[in-house]
């Protein structure tokens, strides 16, 4: 059974449609990456699936939950209780990490936790201190986000999705606001992730990230999926033109 479904997905801003009718599903424990040009809609995907935005049309499913149906045009969100628990089986993290700079590494890590799903203290700061040391920064945790690195506060950011335990993480450009050797360090920790089988949803820039992390490649443009498949064949045998002149604007 897939764990996110997304069917005839469409997104209006004002008049502007953002999202064109857009649907992809994915397995357990799949790496799948969003590429394609800016502008193409691959934030308000993330975002609709993580509720930042409400969809104008079409269906979310994620771990067998609906989070969004249109019934006879008529767009369907469960009630705020539910609709925020379900939210809580997607982690996301940001270009710009989004950590909350008057708050320690760790109180970033366990205020979801402790505030929104109720765990006890000791259990939240024991799991930020696991989750401190997956992402390689058990030194960190009483650091405040401006004294490290865009590298660290972006794995301090992974850390902090991770901690509400959930069932797929969203990426929106994780590794675009950082230098070439700290887009590195982010790199490998997603890619521990990869190989520990979470179910993953990265919309990245970085084609060779993409290719050998990544099971599946999705191209966006002008808000619409128009290609995908499995991320070996994608890179190394694309017959789509257009698709081709993208990706080597990207060769160095
Ligand atoms: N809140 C908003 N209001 C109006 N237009 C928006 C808003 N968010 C995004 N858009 C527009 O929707 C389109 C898709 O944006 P986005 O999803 O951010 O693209 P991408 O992430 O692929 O660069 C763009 O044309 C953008 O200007
Ligand atoms: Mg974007």
């Amino acid at each position: 059974m897939a764990i996110l479904s997304v069917e005839n997905l469409t997104k209006k801003f004002g008049g502007f449609e953002a999202l064109r009718g857009v649907s992809l599903s994915m397995e357990r424990g799949e790496t799948v990456a969003i590429i394609g040009s800016s502008g193409s809609g691959k934030s308000t995907l993330l975002r609709c699936i993580n509720n930042l935005e409400r969809v104008s049309g079409g269906r979310i499913e994620i771990d067998g939950e609906l989070l969004v149906d249109t019934v006879n045009g008529q767009v369907k969100y469960p009630p705020e209780r539910e609709l925020r628990r379900i939210c809580m089986k997607t982690g996301m993290v940001f270009q710009q990490f989004n950590l909350f700079p008057h708050l320690t590494c760790l109180e970033n890590i366990t205020i979801a936790p402790i505030k929104i799903l109720g765990q006890n203290r000791a259990d939240a700061i024991a799991n930020a201190d696991r989750l401190l040391r997956l992402v390689g920064l058990e030194n960190k945790a009483d650091s405040y986000p401006a004294m490290l690195s865009g590298g660290q506060q972006q794995r301090v950011a992974i850390a902090r999705a991770l901690a509400i335990d959930p069932q797929i993480m969203l990426f929106d450009e994780p590794t675009s606001a950082l230098d070439p050797e700290l887009t590195a360090e982010v790199i490998s920790v997603i890619a521990k992730l990869a190989e520990q089988d979470m179910t993953m949803l990265i919309v990245t820039h970085e084609m060779e990230f993409a290719r050998t992390v990544a099971d599946r490649v999705l191209f966006f443009e002008d808000g619409q999926i128009i290609a995908g498949g499995a991320a070996a064949e994608f890179f190394a045998n694309q017959q789509n033109e257009r698709i081709k002149r993208f990706l080597n604007g990207f060769q160095k």
